[in-house]
């Protein structure tokens, strides 16, 4: 006979019993309840990077990640509060400066999870001096575009060519500011590289770095995924 099961575990987000399953986290626990916890870095498909810190809960009133934190039996977390979304912000005014990202001539918008988590936070205005990074892109594939002017450093696609792919088309370089983006080929290219606009590494991207070639705004703008609805309402659809 087996055991009949018990009530499931439970923790408190923002005043609301969750349920979660052993090992999730508490955003797994959160996206699969479907309550919205920002994120930049996180993807359901790979495992927690915990490096944009635009997920920063209270756990049990001490700060953490909630892609990395583990969801526990009676913690209480708070994420939806004035001081962790002014945080929030200001990580996004800090991404939003330190690239070059402008959006209104960007492919990306409308689809972009760093101008919908922006939107979602009220951000309106960079706040910080614009860096303006001198990023040159590369246009050598002859199928995908790179546009390092957009990137977050969030490591998605080095993820998904390493673990998904097997290629390891793309690596991270650099120390603090100069932090950035690097294509594993002896010029530096992506033409030099074994990529294919089929892998997954060119579908992962949260932004507008990795695009694919000769399909320029094929859907208008106005009828793009965040553009009916905030990120917010559409925990259901983390696929991107
Ligand atoms: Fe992330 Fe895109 Fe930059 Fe890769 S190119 S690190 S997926 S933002
Ligand atoms: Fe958790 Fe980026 S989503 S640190």
């Amino acid at each position: 006979m087996t055991e009949p099961e018990g009530p499931a575990d439970t923790f408190s987000l923002d005043s609301q019993e969750l349920p979660f399953e052993p090992g999730q986290t508490v955003l797994q626990a959160a996206v699969q309840a479907g309550r919205y916890i920002p994120h930049l870095c996180w993807h359901p498909d790979f495992a927690p990077h915990g490096s944009c810190r635009v997920c920063s809960v209270l756990v049990n009133g001490r700060p953490g990640a909630a892609c990395t934190v583990k969801a526990a039996a009676g913690i209480d977390v708070q994420s939806n509060t004035e001081p962790l979304n002014a945080h929030r912000k200001t990580l996004l005014q800090m991404l939003f400066v330190e690239g070059n990202h402008f959006c209104p001539s960007c492919e990306k918008s409308g689809n972009c999870l760093l101008q919908a988590t922006a939107y979602e936070m009220g951000m309106e205005g960079p706040h910080f001096d614009e860096v303006y990074p001198d990023r040159p892109v590369d246009a050598s594939h002859p199928e995908l575009l790179l546009d390092f002017n957009r990137c977050i450093l969030c490591e998605l696609c080095v993820r998904a060519s390493h673990e998904v792919d097997h290629k390891d088309v793309f690596a991270i370089g650099g120390h603090g500011m100069a932090t950035h983006l690097l294509v594993n080929s002896p010029s530096g290219r992506l033409a030099d590289t074994n990529m294919a606009a089929t892998d997954r590494a060119a579908q992962v991207c949260p932004v507008g770095v990795i695009l694919p070639k000769r399909r320029g705004f094929q859907v208008p703008i106005g009828a793009r995924r965040f553009d009916a609805h905030p990120v917010s309402e559409q925990v259901d659809k983390e696929q991107r």
